[in-house]
Parts: structure tokens; sequence; C-alpha cells
């Protein structure tokens, strides 16, 4: 539709950050993501600007050692770590000659290649058209010639104009299908809180092993690539916990740090699996040097989502990449529950799934229960538990008490006391969940 030169896999990079050169790890990670949507990387420019040049981002200077290198390097395609304005990746595209794109372009194509499922898909289309549609301007003279063809244009229609008519038609209708995908998505969601099925959402930096371990709980067989990204939509299965309570897992979109806007508004119904979840499983790589930055990175996009209330454990995967006695020092203040595993080899997959057990907030029981006059110690213990409500006197000496609390407990007493037939009202079947 775009008569932008054509891309291809042979791609230049391009640091040219505003807060100095980037260091190591960001080159890593920025290289990496361009080999995720498949680029092979033949040369690397950096450069530092107080200030941007408006018309092309980087200086004169630096956009001659760029057309050398793109030509040197045949180079197909160069990628900006900074973002660009449309107008500047024309620019560029028209001085370099080969096609040009940033960040948010690169990560959404990443999500092209990968989404599977056909809301996915859908909300990776809508993202990527709203991208395109605001590099579609005035100025890219050669998109405004007139269009040949009896009925192929309105009356002195440009092709511009008629590549904005056939993009925001494309929008409405892929905005209008998603919200009947939408709204199914909330309706299995409700019956799943009517049903009191608590969600554990699987969330962690891209690559840090999500997919495998929802694999290795689920035996679902979800697609797992040694790729960032390779896990776009949530996926959603039945789990058993060790105390015989059913949960549903819900893997997630691999985060990453600027997830681009486009990409959080197109994901935001997707990823609210995550904000409704009960407890989220942070999934960290145990062995990649920078896991601080990643736990914080991740934190940063849960916050974005409104999903930092939720209680989360931190789930430190890849402890077989890890050499013998290497020890994680996972504790350190504010952080929670931490549990290390081996997605791969199933180490430590019982103790997570006991931490789950034991964080999930568990449902509440209210009931009338009578107590003989002989029962007086199982009273107190009820009051020192902090579990009575009310209590009535009763003729026998006895008691009615009007408890309230957690299910686990309660069965727990229940049994320690070999207490049966003390209930004058049936237990509830069900009643809201609290966080203990
Ligand atoms: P995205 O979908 O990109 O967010 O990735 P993800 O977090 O779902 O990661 P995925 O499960 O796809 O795993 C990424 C890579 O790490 C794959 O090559 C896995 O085989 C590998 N991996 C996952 N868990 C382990 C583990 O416990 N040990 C080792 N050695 N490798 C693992």
């Amino acid at each position: 539709m775009f008569e932008r030169p054509q891309s291809g896999e042979r791609a230049i990079l391009v640091h040219a950050g505003l807060a100095g050169a980037p260091d190591a790890a960001e080159r890593e990670e920025f290289a990496e993501l361009a080999r995720s949507a498949g680029a092979v990387v033949v040369g690397e420019i950096i450069s530092g600007r107080q200030r941007p040049d408006p018309r092309t981002f980087i200086g004169k200077g630096k956009l001659a050692e760029l057309r050398e290198a793109v030509v040197a390097n045949d180079a197909e395609l160069v990628i900006s770590a900074a973002p660009l304005k449309p107008s500047q990746e024309r620019n560029l595209e028209s001085e370099l000659r080969c096609r040009v794109i940033d960040r948010a372009g690169l990560i959404l194509d990443i999500f092209a290649l990968r989404a599977r499922s056909f809301e996915g898909q859908l909300q990776v289309e809508l993202a990527q058209l709203k991208h395109v549609s605001t590099r579609l301007v005035r100025g890219w003279t050669h998109l405004e010639r007139q269009k040949g063809g009896i009925g192929l244009r309105g009356p002195g229609e440009t092709q511009l104009e008629s590549d904005r008519r056939i993009i925001n038609n494309r929008i409405r209708q892929l905005m209008s299908r998603l919200e009947e995908v939408d709204a199914r998505r909330a309706m299995n969601r409700q019956n799943r809180v009517r049903a009191e099925v608590p969600t554990v959402a699987l969330v962690g930096y891209t690559n840090a092993g999500k997919s495998t371990l929802f694999n290795a709980l689920t035996d679902a067989g979800v697609y797992v690539k040694d790729q960032l990204f390779a896990t776009l939509d949530p996926t959603v299965r039945q789990l058993e916990l060790p105390d015989g309570r059913g949960v549903v897992l819900a893997d997630t979109v691999g985060f990453i740090r600027d997830l681009p806007h486009e990409l959080i508004a197109a994901f935001r119904s997707t990823l609210q699996e995550t904000r409704e979840a009960d407890l989220i499983l942070h999934v960290i790589d145990a062995s990649d040097p920078h896991r601080w930055q990643r736990i914080r990175q991740v934190n940063t996009v849960l916050k974005q989502l409104d999903a930092d209330k939720v209680p989360q454990i931190r789930v430190y995967n890849k402890l077989d990449k890890l050499a013998p006695g290497y020890r994680i020092s996972a504790r350190r203040p504010n952080e929670g529950r931490a549990v290390r595993i081996s997605a791969k080899t199933a180490e430590g997959l019982p103790e997570l799934l006991q931490s789950v057990a034991t964080r999930l907030p568990r449902k509440i029981q209210q009931a009338v229960m009578h107590l003989q006059p002989a029962q007086g110690r199982q009273r107190a213990k009820l009051f020192a538990m902090g579990a009575v409500l009310r209590e009535e006197a009763c003729e026998d000496g006895g008691w009615n008490i009007e408890l309230r609390m957690g299910e686990r407990d309660l069965q727990r007493f229940l049994q320690q006391e070999n207490l049966v037939n003390c209930f004058l009202q049936p237990l509830p079947e069900s009643a809201p969940a609290i966080n203990h």
C-alpha cells in the first residue's frame, strides 16, 4: 500500500539517545529485539546529541556515516532505538534509500510475527494500523499522485486520501470485532469469578520462561520458542493445587522496557487478566545478569496496568543454568515471597504450587455453630482465633456462635477438634473471597 523503500533483513541499528551513550545491556537488548524480528544485524552506529535534528533526528555528520554504513554493508533496514517522528522517518528514508523504523515499529513488527490467537492478531493489526496512520501525512508526495482507473477513485481523490480511507475502514472493522471478542472474554472471566475459580497470572520479562513454566504446570503444549515475545496471547488453563482447589492459570504477553503505548492500549483487555488476577507469578530468569533491572521494568509495566496491588510471588526460573552452589539473594526488602525453580527440569515445581496454595486468597465462611457446655475450650479457641462475630447463651448452658473465618482454617479447626454436626445452618456454598 505504501511506496516506502522495501524492507529486508540486513539491518543497521542506530542509538542516538539524548541521555548519553547507551550501556552494553541496552545495546544488547535492542540487538536481541531486532534479531527477534528476523533481522540480521550488520552494523551499529552510536551518536550522542544534546538536541535532535528536527529533520533527521541525527546530525549531518552521523547521517553521512550512516549512509556509508548502509552502502558498505548492503543494509536494507535502519532501526532507530530512539523514537522518530513520522517526518524524520521519511526524511531519513529518502536520504538513506532504505527503510527506516523506530523501536515502536520494531516491537509492533515482532508482535505481528508472533501473534497466534485470533484476538492477538486483531490487536496487533489494529496497533500497527494506528501506528502507520500517524505516518501518513501530507508531504509524502509520491503517495499523492492521482490514482487511475474507472471506479477506483472518487472525484479528485488522491492516493493519500484513499490510503487513509482504507486504513480508517479497517480500523473501524477491527475495533468492532475486538469489541465482540472482548465481550466474550469478559463473560468468561465473569463466569470464573462467579464459580469462584481464582486466577493466577504468569507475568515476566520476555524470555524469562513463562510459556515453559505454563507447559510444565499444565501440560498444555503452548508454543515455546527461544525468541523474545514467543507468547503473545494469554492462554488460560485449569490447574489443581495441592490442597485440591482449582485455579485458572493465565499465560500473558512478555513484558519489555518501554512497551510502546499503541501496544499497551491494544493489549489492555488481554492484560486485564493480569489486573484482575488473584495472584501474580512474576517469572524471572535467574541466570540473567540484568535480572534486577528486568524485575523493576516488569513492575513498572504492572503499575501502568494498575496491577501493582495484586499479590505477587517471585519465581526465579532457570536454576539449572546456574553454577552448582550459586545462591540467588532472592529476598530483598519489600520483595515479597520468592520461589526457585527450573521449568525445564521441573525442580521446585511442587514447592511453587504449595506456595501458590498458601498465598492465594481463601474463601471466607460464615456460619452459626452450637457448642455444648462441655466445649468451653473450643469456644475459647474460636475467640482466640478472632473468628466470633457474635454469640448467644443457650438454655442447655451451651452457646450459639456466629463465626466468620477462612475456609481452610475452619476445616482444620473442625478436624482438630473432631467436631461434627455442630452447625445450626448449613455452611454457605460460597462466600466472597478476601485477602489474608
Ligand atoms: P516470551 O513469550 O517471549 O515472553 O517468553 P517466555 O517468558 O514465555 O519464555 P519461554 O518459556 O518461551 O522460554 C524462553 C527460553 O528459555 C526457551 O528457550 C526455554 O527453553 C528457555 N527456558 C525456560 N525455562 C527454562 C529453565 O528452567 N531452564 C533453562 N535452561 N531454560 C529454560
